[in-house]
Protein backbone atom coordinates (compact mmCIF):
# COMPACT_ATOMS: atom_id res chain seq x y z
CA UNK A 1 0.00 0.00 0.00
CA UNK A 2 1.06 3.75 -0.18
CA UNK A 3 2.85 3.94 2.95
CA UNK A 4 1.79 6.60 5.25
CA UNK A 5 -0.96 7.73 3.11
CA UNK A 6 -2.33 10.77 5.16
CA UNK A 7 -6.19 10.22 5.30
CA UNK A 8 -6.45 14.17 6.90
CA UNK A 9 -4.88 15.12 3.28
CA UNK A 10 -7.76 13.99 1.23
CA UNK A 11 -9.71 16.44 0.52
CA UNK A 12 -13.34 15.40 0.18
CA UNK A 13 -15.02 18.49 -1.02
CA UNK A 14 -13.33 17.81 -3.82
CA UNK A 15 -14.92 15.58 -6.88
CA UNK A 16 -13.07 12.38 -6.53
CA UNK A 17 -9.22 12.35 -8.58
CA UNK A 18 -9.80 10.33 -11.90
CA UNK A 19 -6.36 8.73 -11.40
CA UNK A 20 -5.70 5.27 -9.20
CA UNK A 21 -5.15 4.66 -6.75
CA UNK A 22 -5.66 8.36 -5.27
CA UNK A 23 -9.44 7.58 -6.56
CA UNK A 24 -10.01 4.88 -4.10
CA UNK A 25 -8.01 5.74 -1.22
CA UNK A 26 -10.73 8.83 -1.50
CA UNK A 27 -13.74 6.32 -1.25
CA UNK A 28 -12.01 4.70 1.23
CA UNK A 29 -11.83 8.18 3.24
CA UNK A 30 -15.65 8.85 2.34
CA UNK A 31 -16.50 5.36 3.64
CA UNK A 32 -14.58 5.38 6.83
CA UNK A 33 -16.59 8.73 7.79
CA UNK A 34 -19.67 6.81 7.27
CA UNK A 35 -18.67 3.60 8.98
CA UNK A 36 -17.90 6.04 12.20
CA UNK A 37 -20.97 7.32 12.41
CA UNK A 38 -23.22 4.57 12.28
CA UNK A 39 -21.01 2.84 14.84
CA UNK A 40 -21.12 5.54 17.13
CA UNK A 41 -25.15 5.55 16.52
CA UNK A 42 -24.90 1.92 17.32
CA UNK A 43 -22.40 2.20 20.23
CA UNK A 44 -20.04 -1.10 18.87
CA UNK A 45 -17.96 -1.46 15.89
CA UNK A 46 -19.11 -2.62 12.61
CA UNK A 47 -17.89 -6.41 12.36
CA UNK A 48 -16.93 -7.52 8.59
CA UNK A 49 -16.70 -11.16 6.95
CA UNK A 50 -15.12 -12.75 4.35
CA UNK A 51 -15.55 -16.02 3.10
CA UNK A 52 -13.34 -17.21 0.34
CA UNK A 53 -13.86 -20.39 -2.23
CA UNK A 54 -11.79 -21.56 -4.68
CA UNK A 55 -7.84 -20.62 -5.61
CA UNK A 56 -4.98 -18.82 -3.96
CA UNK A 57 -5.95 -16.22 -6.50
CA UNK A 58 -8.65 -15.91 -4.91
CA UNK A 59 -7.30 -15.93 -0.98
CA UNK A 60 -4.76 -13.23 -2.05
CA UNK A 61 -7.65 -11.14 -3.93
CA UNK A 62 -9.76 -11.56 -0.35
CA UNK A 63 -6.49 -10.44 1.51
CA UNK A 64 -6.97 -7.00 -0.50
CA UNK A 65 -10.70 -6.92 -0.26
CA UNK A 66 -10.04 -7.08 3.71
CA UNK A 67 -7.34 -4.60 3.81
CA UNK A 68 -9.58 -2.33 1.89
CA UNK A 69 -12.36 -3.09 4.30
CA UNK A 70 -10.41 -2.47 7.69
CA UNK A 71 -8.76 0.65 6.01
CA UNK A 72 -12.60 1.68 5.81
CA UNK A 73 -13.17 0.98 9.82
CA UNK A 74 -14.72 -2.62 10.01
CA UNK A 75 -13.31 -5.02 11.93
CA UNK A 76 -12.05 -8.66 11.26
CA UNK A 77 -15.01 -11.65 11.98
CA UNK A 78 -15.13 -14.89 11.08
CA UNK A 79 -18.81 -14.78 11.93
CA UNK A 80 -20.93 -14.51 9.58
CA UNK A 81 -23.59 -12.62 12.04
CA UNK A 82 -21.72 -9.75 10.96
CA UNK A 83 -22.68 -6.18 9.76
CA UNK A 84 -20.75 -6.72 6.00
CA UNK A 85 -20.72 -10.31 4.88
CA UNK A 86 -18.54 -10.78 1.33
CA UNK A 87 -17.98 -14.01 -0.48
CA UNK A 88 -15.56 -14.19 -2.88
CA UNK A 89 -16.56 -16.82 -5.21
CA UNK A 90 -15.20 -19.93 -7.57
CA UNK A 91 -16.86 -21.16 -10.65
CA UNK A 92 -14.08 -23.43 -11.89
CA UNK A 93 -16.84 -26.46 -11.19
CA UNK A 94 -20.60 -26.31 -10.62
CA UNK A 95 -20.05 -27.97 -6.76
CA UNK A 96 -18.54 -24.28 -6.36
CA UNK A 97 -21.36 -22.85 -7.25
CA UNK A 98 -24.37 -24.85 -5.59
CA UNK A 99 -22.41 -23.91 -2.45
CA UNK A 100 -22.70 -20.46 -2.84
CA UNK A 101 -26.21 -20.27 -3.80
CA UNK A 102 -27.09 -22.65 -0.68
CA UNK A 103 -25.51 -20.50 1.57
CA UNK A 104 -27.19 -17.53 0.31
CA UNK A 105 -30.34 -18.65 1.62
CA UNK A 106 -28.69 -18.52 5.00
CA UNK A 107 -27.47 -15.06 5.01
CA UNK A 108 -31.07 -14.00 4.01
CA UNK A 109 -32.20 -15.40 7.29
CA UNK A 110 -29.63 -13.33 9.44
CA UNK A 111 -30.14 -9.99 7.18
CA UNK A 112 -33.48 -9.84 8.40
CA UNK A 113 -32.35 -9.88 11.78
CA UNK A 114 -29.49 -7.42 11.32
CA UNK A 115 -30.93 -4.62 9.47
CA UNK A 116 -27.21 -2.71 9.03
CA UNK A 117 -26.27 -6.50 7.28
CA UNK A 118 -24.84 -5.44 3.95
CA UNK A 119 -23.98 -8.55 1.64
CA UNK A 120 -21.65 -8.06 -1.10
CA UNK A 121 -20.35 -11.27 -3.71
CA UNK A 122 -17.56 -11.39 -5.78
CA UNK A 123 -15.18 -13.14 -7.69
CA UNK A 124 -14.98 -15.58 -10.87
CA UNK A 125 -19.29 -16.66 -10.58
CA UNK A 126 -19.97 -12.75 -10.98
CA UNK A 127 -18.39 -12.89 -14.32
CA UNK A 128 -21.20 -15.01 -15.76
CA UNK A 129 -23.69 -13.29 -17.02
CA UNK A 130 -26.49 -15.95 -15.93
CA UNK A 131 -25.30 -15.47 -12.70
CA UNK A 132 -25.88 -11.74 -11.94
CA UNK A 133 -29.70 -12.32 -13.83
CA UNK A 134 -30.31 -15.07 -11.20
CA UNK A 135 -29.04 -12.80 -8.51
CA UNK A 136 -30.75 -9.85 -9.53
CA UNK A 137 -34.36 -11.43 -9.73
CA UNK A 138 -34.25 -14.22 -6.87
CA UNK A 139 -31.81 -12.50 -4.38
CA UNK A 140 -32.82 -9.41 -4.13
CA UNK A 141 -31.19 -8.54 -0.83
CA UNK A 142 -28.01 -8.57 -2.00
CA UNK A 143 -26.33 -5.44 -1.87
CA UNK A 144 -22.99 -5.24 -3.56
CA UNK A 145 -22.16 -7.55 -6.79
CA UNK A 146 -18.53 -6.81 -8.55
CA UNK A 147 -16.16 -9.91 -10.48
CA UNK A 148 -12.71 -10.23 -10.37
CA UNK A 149 -11.18 -7.06 -12.96
CA UNK A 150 -12.12 -4.77 -10.52
CA UNK A 151 -11.88 -5.41 -7.12
CA UNK A 152 -9.87 -2.62 -6.23
CA UNK A 153 -13.05 -0.84 -6.20
CA UNK A 154 -15.00 -1.85 -3.11
CA UNK A 155 -14.75 1.46 -1.73
CA UNK A 156 -15.72 3.12 -4.01
CA UNK A 157 -18.93 0.38 -4.90
CA UNK A 158 -20.11 0.59 -1.00
CA UNK A 159 -20.33 4.63 -1.19
CA UNK A 160 -22.36 3.87 -4.07
CA UNK A 161 -24.20 1.66 -2.25
CA UNK A 162 -24.59 3.86 0.80
CA UNK A 163 -25.51 7.11 -1.43
CA UNK A 164 -27.86 5.05 -3.70
CA UNK A 165 -29.74 2.69 -1.22
CA UNK A 166 -29.85 -0.21 -3.87
CA UNK A 167 -28.52 -3.02 -5.06
CA UNK A 168 -25.06 -1.87 -6.78
CA UNK A 169 -24.00 -4.36 -9.92
CA UNK A 170 -20.21 -3.31 -11.26
CA UNK A 171 -18.68 -6.68 -13.35
CA UNK A 172 -15.96 -5.68 -16.04
CA UNK A 173 -15.92 -7.86 -19.05
CA UNK A 174 -11.87 -7.46 -18.75
CA UNK A 175 -8.91 -5.61 -16.85
CA UNK A 176 -7.74 -2.36 -18.55
CA UNK A 177 -4.79 -1.90 -16.21
CA UNK A 178 -3.48 -3.29 -13.02
CA UNK A 179 -3.75 -1.20 -10.30
CA UNK A 180 -0.87 -0.78 -7.21
CA UNK A 181 -0.74 -0.23 -4.26
CA UNK A 182 -3.96 -0.54 -2.24
CA UNK A 183 -4.00 -1.62 1.24
CA UNK A 184 -3.92 -5.54 2.39
CA UNK A 185 -4.54 -7.58 5.38
CA UNK A 186 -2.60 -10.78 5.05
CA UNK A 187 -3.94 -13.92 7.14
CA UNK A 188 -0.45 -15.04 8.14
CA UNK A 189 2.44 -12.35 9.14
CA UNK A 190 4.97 -14.96 7.92
CA UNK A 191 3.69 -15.83 4.78
CA UNK A 192 2.32 -14.57 1.59
CA UNK A 193 1.01 -14.93 -1.97
CA UNK A 194 2.01 -12.52 -4.36
CA UNK A 195 0.32 -11.97 -7.66
CA UNK A 196 2.52 -12.16 -10.55
CA UNK A 197 0.52 -12.75 -13.37
CA UNK A 198 -3.34 -12.68 -13.78
CA UNK A 199 -5.29 -13.95 -16.18
CA UNK A 200 -5.49 -16.82 -18.45
CA UNK A 201 -4.62 -17.41 -22.19
CA UNK A 202 -4.65 -21.57 -22.29
CA UNK A 203 -7.85 -21.90 -23.12
CA UNK A 204 -8.23 -26.08 -22.13
CA UNK A 205 -11.27 -26.99 -23.63
CA UNK A 206 -13.03 -28.17 -20.16
CA UNK A 207 -12.09 -24.64 -18.18
CA UNK A 208 -13.95 -21.36 -17.58
CA UNK A 209 -10.77 -19.72 -16.02
CA UNK A 210 -10.03 -17.85 -18.73
CA UNK A 211 -13.68 -16.77 -19.36
CA UNK A 212 -13.98 -15.29 -15.74
CA UNK A 213 -10.45 -14.27 -15.23
CA UNK A 214 -9.49 -12.12 -18.85
CA UNK A 215 -6.68 -12.83 -20.64
CA UNK A 216 -3.13 -13.26 -19.52
CA UNK A 217 -1.56 -10.25 -17.59
CA UNK A 218 2.01 -10.16 -16.16
CA UNK A 219 2.87 -7.39 -13.46
CA UNK A 220 6.46 -5.73 -13.86
CA UNK A 221 9.01 -7.66 -12.41
CA UNK A 222 9.84 -4.03 -10.24
CA UNK A 223 6.59 -4.23 -8.81
CA UNK A 224 6.43 -7.68 -7.94
CA UNK A 225 10.54 -7.56 -6.18
CA UNK A 226 9.69 -3.97 -4.27
CA UNK A 227 6.44 -6.01 -3.13
CA UNK A 228 8.41 -8.59 -1.98
CA UNK A 229 10.83 -6.47 -0.70
CA UNK A 230 8.22 -4.38 1.60
CA UNK A 231 6.77 -8.00 2.93
CA UNK A 232 10.11 -9.05 4.26
CA UNK A 233 10.91 -5.71 6.08
CA UNK A 234 7.23 -6.98 7.67
CA UNK A 235 8.37 -10.18 8.35
CA UNK A 236 7.99 -12.37 5.76
CA UNK A 237 9.91 -15.12 5.25
CA UNK A 238 7.91 -17.36 2.73
CA UNK A 239 6.22 -16.73 -0.70
CA UNK A 240 4.14 -18.37 -2.84
CA UNK A 241 4.40 -16.88 -6.80
CA UNK A 242 1.19 -17.16 -8.09
CA UNK A 243 -0.54 -16.95 -11.42
CA UNK A 244 -2.68 -19.55 -13.48
CA UNK A 245 0.24 -20.39 -15.11
CA UNK A 246 3.60 -18.93 -13.66
CA UNK A 247 5.62 -20.32 -16.72
CA UNK A 248 4.54 -18.11 -19.43
CA UNK A 249 4.99 -15.09 -17.49
CA UNK A 250 6.59 -11.84 -18.35
CA UNK A 251 5.71 -12.50 -22.35
CA UNK A 252 3.60 -9.49 -23.11
CA UNK A 253 5.23 -6.92 -20.99
CA UNK A 254 7.15 -4.00 -22.89
CA UNK A 255 10.22 -5.67 -21.77
CA UNK A 256 9.63 -9.60 -21.70
CA UNK A 257 11.10 -11.06 -18.91
CA UNK A 258 10.92 -15.18 -18.34
CA UNK A 259 9.62 -16.69 -15.27
CA UNK A 260 13.60 -18.13 -14.53
CA UNK A 261 15.34 -15.20 -14.48
CA UNK A 262 12.03 -13.57 -11.97
CA UNK A 263 12.33 -16.06 -9.99
CA UNK A 264 16.27 -15.64 -10.18
CA UNK A 265 15.93 -12.05 -9.16
CA UNK A 266 13.18 -12.55 -6.21
CA UNK A 267 16.00 -15.37 -5.08
CA UNK A 268 18.46 -12.97 -4.28
CA UNK A 269 16.07 -10.30 -2.00
CA UNK A 270 17.79 -10.71 1.36
CA UNK A 271 15.96 -11.55 4.60
CA UNK A 272 13.33 -13.83 2.34
CA UNK A 273 13.84 -17.59 2.62
CA UNK A 274 11.43 -19.36 1.26
CA UNK A 275 10.25 -19.04 -2.33
CA UNK A 276 7.07 -21.17 -3.81
CA UNK A 277 4.98 -20.98 -7.28
CA UNK A 278 1.66 -22.23 -8.21
CA UNK A 279 0.73 -23.11 -11.09
CA UNK A 280 3.38 -24.76 -14.15
CA UNK A 281 1.79 -25.80 -17.13
CA UNK A 282 3.90 -28.56 -18.29
CA UNK A 283 4.05 -27.48 -21.88
CA UNK A 284 6.13 -24.88 -21.18
CA UNK A 285 8.37 -25.52 -18.21
CA UNK A 286 11.77 -24.26 -19.22
CA UNK A 287 15.18 -26.17 -19.12
CA UNK A 288 15.95 -22.67 -17.47
CA UNK A 289 13.63 -23.19 -14.75
CA UNK A 290 14.62 -26.31 -13.67
CA UNK A 291 18.59 -24.80 -13.50
CA UNK A 292 17.10 -22.20 -11.65
CA UNK A 293 15.42 -24.78 -9.01
CA UNK A 294 18.18 -26.90 -8.73
CA UNK A 295 20.75 -23.85 -7.98
CA UNK A 296 18.49 -21.86 -5.53
CA UNK A 297 18.19 -23.36 -2.00
CA UNK A 298 15.39 -20.60 -1.45
CA UNK A 299 13.27 -22.32 -3.78
CA UNK A 300 11.28 -24.72 -2.21
CA UNK A 301 11.84 -28.41 -3.70
CA UNK A 302 7.80 -28.96 -4.46
CA UNK A 303 6.27 -28.69 -8.27
CA UNK A 304 2.84 -28.62 -9.02
CA UNK A 305 2.82 -30.03 -12.70
CA UNK A 306 -0.67 -30.69 -13.55
CA UNK A 307 -1.49 -33.56 -15.75
CA UNK A 308 -4.86 -33.52 -15.91
CA UNK A 309 -4.64 -36.92 -18.22
CA UNK A 310 -2.56 -39.58 -19.18
CA UNK A 311 -4.61 -40.49 -22.66
CA UNK A 312 -2.45 -38.10 -25.44
CA UNK A 313 -6.25 -38.66 -27.18
CA UNK A 314 -7.58 -36.75 -24.30
CA UNK A 315 -4.95 -34.25 -23.69
CA UNK A 316 -5.43 -33.29 -26.91
CA UNK A 317 -8.93 -33.28 -27.32
CA UNK A 318 -8.19 -31.21 -23.71
CA UNK A 319 -5.73 -28.66 -25.69
CA UNK A 320 -2.97 -29.55 -23.26
CA UNK A 321 -0.28 -28.94 -25.99
CA UNK A 322 1.88 -32.03 -24.40
CA UNK A 323 1.57 -35.73 -24.85
CA UNK A 324 1.27 -38.26 -22.42
CA UNK A 325 5.34 -39.40 -23.42
CA UNK A 326 6.59 -36.00 -23.24
CA UNK A 327 5.03 -35.36 -19.62
CA UNK A 328 6.77 -38.49 -18.69
CA UNK A 329 10.21 -37.69 -20.18
CA UNK A 330 9.65 -33.91 -18.48
CA UNK A 331 9.05 -35.65 -15.47
CA UNK A 332 12.56 -37.29 -15.73
CA UNK A 333 14.24 -34.44 -16.90
CA UNK A 334 13.07 -32.80 -13.13
CA UNK A 335 13.84 -35.65 -11.30
CA UNK A 336 17.28 -35.86 -12.65
CA UNK A 337 18.06 -32.11 -11.86
CA UNK A 338 16.43 -32.41 -8.54
CA UNK A 339 15.96 -35.93 -6.78
CA UNK A 340 14.67 -34.37 -3.85
CA UNK A 341 11.68 -32.88 -5.29
CA UNK A 342 8.02 -33.40 -4.82
CA UNK A 343 5.61 -33.88 -7.50
CA UNK A 344 1.88 -33.09 -7.37
CA UNK A 345 -0.30 -32.90 -9.67
CA UNK A 346 -4.32 -32.12 -10.76
CA UNK A 347 -6.51 -34.88 -12.64
CA UNK A 348 -9.81 -34.90 -14.33
CA UNK A 349 -11.76 -37.90 -14.56
CA UNK A 350 -14.39 -38.25 -17.19
CA UNK A 351 -13.60 -36.04 -19.95
CA UNK A 352 -16.28 -36.27 -22.29
CA UNK A 353 -15.21 -39.17 -24.84
CA UNK A 354 -12.92 -40.68 -22.29
CA UNK A 355 -12.91 -44.54 -22.54
CA UNK A 356 -11.56 -47.04 -20.19
CA UNK A 357 -8.43 -47.50 -22.19
CA UNK A 358 -7.68 -43.77 -21.72
CA UNK A 359 -8.47 -43.72 -17.88
CA UNK A 360 -6.07 -46.60 -17.57
CA UNK A 361 -3.65 -44.36 -19.16
CA UNK A 362 -4.30 -41.81 -16.51
CA UNK A 363 -3.95 -44.81 -14.07
CA UNK A 364 -0.40 -45.55 -15.60
CA UNK A 365 0.91 -42.30 -15.22
CA UNK A 366 0.02 -42.34 -11.80
CA UNK A 367 2.01 -45.53 -11.41
CA UNK A 368 4.92 -44.27 -12.86
CA UNK A 369 5.28 -40.79 -11.69
CA UNK A 370 4.48 -41.73 -7.75
CA UNK A 371 2.67 -38.19 -7.09
CA UNK A 372 3.14 -37.13 -3.29
CA UNK A 373 -0.02 -36.25 -3.90
CA UNK A 374 -2.58 -35.45 -6.39
CA UNK A 375 -6.25 -33.46 -6.65
CA UNK A 376 -8.56 -35.79 -8.21
CA UNK A 377 -11.55 -33.73 -9.89
CA UNK A 378 -14.82 -35.19 -11.61
CA UNK A 379 -15.02 -33.90 -14.93
CA UNK A 380 -17.99 -30.35 -14.58
CA UNK A 381 -19.06 -29.21 -17.42
CA UNK A 382 -19.21 -25.17 -17.73
CA UNK A 383 -21.43 -23.86 -20.06
CA UNK A 384 -19.46 -21.71 -23.11
CA UNK A 385 -16.66 -23.52 -22.52
CA UNK A 386 -15.92 -25.60 -26.05
CA UNK A 387 -15.85 -29.40 -23.54
CA UNK A 388 -19.21 -28.60 -22.34
CA UNK A 389 -20.55 -28.79 -26.29
CA UNK A 390 -18.73 -32.34 -26.81
CA UNK A 391 -21.66 -35.18 -27.32
CA UNK A 392 -19.88 -37.90 -25.54
CA UNK A 393 -20.39 -37.30 -22.15
CA UNK A 394 -19.25 -39.81 -19.73
CA UNK A 395 -22.28 -41.73 -17.85
CA UNK A 396 -22.18 -40.59 -14.07
CA UNK A 397 -22.02 -43.93 -12.82
CA UNK A 398 -18.72 -44.97 -14.99
CA UNK A 399 -16.99 -41.58 -13.76
CA UNK A 400 -17.59 -42.79 -10.58
CA UNK A 401 -16.26 -45.76 -10.78
CA UNK A 402 -12.89 -44.71 -12.20
CA UNK A 403 -12.80 -41.86 -9.90
CA UNK A 404 -13.04 -44.16 -6.82
CA UNK A 405 -10.56 -46.18 -8.31
CA UNK A 406 -7.68 -43.43 -8.93
CA UNK A 407 -8.35 -42.09 -5.64
CA UNK A 408 -7.59 -45.16 -4.05
CA UNK A 409 -4.49 -46.03 -5.82
CA UNK A 410 -3.55 -41.74 -5.34
CA UNK A 411 -3.61 -42.33 -1.29
CA UNK A 412 -1.67 -45.52 -1.06
CA UNK A 413 1.03 -44.10 -3.34
CA UNK A 414 0.93 -41.00 -1.64
CA UNK A 415 1.75 -42.53 2.05
CA UNK A 416 4.20 -44.94 0.70
CA UNK A 417 6.39 -41.64 -0.65
CA UNK A 418 5.67 -39.38 2.03
CA UNK A 419 7.33 -41.18 4.19
CA UNK A 420 10.52 -41.37 2.46
CA UNK A 421 11.95 -38.83 4.79
CA UNK A 422 11.41 -40.22 8.29
CA UNK A 423 14.34 -40.38 10.56
CA UNK A 424 15.73 -37.30 9.34
CA UNK A 425 16.07 -33.65 10.58
CA UNK A 426 14.61 -31.28 8.25
CA UNK A 427 13.97 -27.88 8.23
CA UNK A 428 9.86 -26.83 8.93
CA UNK A 429 8.57 -23.96 8.94
CA UNK A 430 6.38 -23.39 11.79
CA UNK A 431 2.69 -22.25 10.99
CA UNK A 432 0.52 -22.64 13.94
CA UNK A 433 -0.92 -24.22 16.92
CA UNK A 434 -1.93 -27.27 16.15
CA UNK A 435 -5.21 -27.72 16.01
CA UNK A 436 -5.67 -31.18 18.14
CA UNK A 437 -2.48 -31.54 19.98
CA UNK A 438 -2.42 -28.95 22.79
CA UNK A 439 1.52 -27.68 23.09
CA UNK A 440 2.13 -28.72 19.61
CA UNK A 441 2.84 -26.49 16.41
CA UNK A 442 1.89 -27.55 12.94
CA UNK A 443 4.61 -27.11 10.14
CA UNK A 444 5.79 -27.29 6.78
CA UNK A 445 8.46 -28.69 5.18
CA UNK A 446 10.41 -27.57 2.13
CA UNK A 447 8.65 -29.89 0.25
CA UNK A 448 5.01 -28.76 1.82
CA UNK A 449 4.76 -32.18 3.58
CA UNK A 450 2.95 -30.99 7.14
CA UNK A 451 4.70 -31.89 10.30
CA UNK A 452 3.31 -31.81 13.55
CA UNK A 453 5.91 -31.48 16.87
CA UNK A 454 5.70 -30.20 20.37
CA UNK A 455 7.10 -26.40 20.38
CA UNK A 456 6.43 -23.07 21.75
CA UNK A 457 4.10 -20.60 19.97
CA UNK A 458 6.90 -18.00 20.40
CA UNK A 459 8.34 -20.68 17.08
CA UNK A 460 5.42 -19.48 14.89
CA UNK A 461 6.79 -18.46 11.56
CA UNK A 462 10.64 -19.77 12.17
CA UNK A 463 12.52 -22.18 10.38
CA UNK A 464 13.01 -25.19 12.84
CA UNK A 465 15.27 -27.99 12.76
CA UNK A 466 12.73 -31.05 13.51
CA UNK A 467 13.30 -34.73 13.79
CA UNK A 468 10.57 -36.55 12.09
CA UNK A 469 9.91 -39.72 14.33
CA UNK A 470 7.16 -41.15 12.90
CA UNK A 471 5.17 -41.14 9.28
CA UNK A 472 1.40 -40.80 9.50
CA UNK A 473 1.07 -41.38 5.56
CA UNK A 474 0.54 -37.80 4.64
CA UNK A 475 2.04 -36.25 7.35
CA UNK A 476 5.16 -36.60 10.47
CA UNK A 477 5.11 -36.05 14.18
CA UNK A 478 8.24 -34.83 14.89
CA UNK A 479 10.42 -33.32 18.03
CA UNK A 480 12.64 -30.63 17.77
CA UNK A 481 16.42 -31.15 16.89
CA UNK A 482 16.73 -27.35 17.44
CA UNK A 483 15.83 -23.70 16.55
CA UNK A 484 17.58 -21.71 13.50
N1 LIG B 1 -4.17 -23.01 -13.96
C1 LIG B 1 -4.10 -24.23 -13.32
C2 LIG B 1 -5.41 -24.79 -12.84
C3 LIG B 1 -6.50 -23.93 -12.34
S1 LIG B 1 -8.01 -24.74 -12.02
C4 LIG B 1 -3.51 -25.23 -14.29
O1 LIG B 1 -3.67 -25.13 -15.47
O2 LIG B 1 -2.91 -26.14 -13.84
C5 LIG B 1 -7.51 -26.04 -10.93
C6 LIG B 1 -7.84 -27.41 -11.41
O3 LIG B 1 -9.24 -27.56 -11.53
C7 LIG B 1 -7.33 -27.76 -12.79
O4 LIG B 1 -5.99 -28.13 -12.80
C8 LIG B 1 -8.24 -28.88 -13.20
O5 LIG B 1 -7.73 -30.13 -12.80
C9 LIG B 1 -9.50 -28.60 -12.43
N2 LIG B 1 -10.59 -28.19 -13.34
C10 LIG B 1 -10.64 -27.10 -14.12
N3 LIG B 1 -11.80 -27.09 -14.83
C11 LIG B 1 -12.47 -28.21 -14.48
C12 LIG B 1 -13.72 -28.78 -14.88
N4 LIG B 1 -14.49 -28.19 -15.79
N5 LIG B 1 -14.10 -29.94 -14.30
C13 LIG B 1 -13.33 -30.56 -13.38
N6 LIG B 1 -12.15 -30.07 -12.98
C14 LIG B 1 -11.71 -28.91 -13.52
FE1 LIG C 1 -7.69 -23.42 -16.91
FE2 LIG C 1 -5.90 -24.44 -18.50
FE3 LIG C 1 -5.72 -21.88 -17.84
FE4 LIG C 1 -5.23 -23.76 -16.03
S1 LIG C 1 -4.05 -23.35 -17.90
S2 LIG C 1 -6.48 -21.95 -15.75
S3 LIG C 1 -6.66 -25.37 -16.59
S4 LIG C 1 -7.32 -22.81 -19.05
FE1 LIG D 1 -12.07 -20.79 -8.96
FE2 LIG D 1 -11.58 -18.50 -10.06
FE3 LIG D 1 -9.64 -19.79 -8.88
S1 LIG D 1 -12.89 -20.07 -10.89
S2 LIG D 1 -10.22 -21.91 -9.12
S3 LIG D 1 -11.42 -18.98 -7.90
S4 LIG D 1 -9.48 -18.52 -10.69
Amino acid sequence: MIENTDFAEINLELPPPEEESARQYYFIEKCRRWVKKESEELGRPLMACTVTFGCQMNSRDSEKLLGILKQIGYEETDDEHADFVLYNTCTVRENANKRVYGRLGYLNTLKKKNPHMMIALCGCMMQEAEVVEKIRKSYRFVDIVFGTHNIFKLAELLYRRFEERRMVVDVWKGAERIVEDLPVERKYPFKSGVNIMFGCNNFCSYCIVPYVRGRERSRRPEDIIGEIRRLVADGVVEVMLLGQNVNSYGKNLDEPVTFAQLLEQVSQIPGLERIRFMTSHPRDLSDDLIRVMASSPKICRHLHLPVQSGSSRILKEMNRHYTKEQYLELVDKIRKAIPDISLTTDIIVGFPGETEEDFLETMDVVEKVRYDSAFTFIYSKRTGTPAAGMENQVPEDVVKDRFDRLLRRVQEISAEVCGRDVHTVQEVLAEEPDSHLEGYLTGRMDNNTIVHFPGDISLIGKIADVYLEESRGFYYMGRLARTN
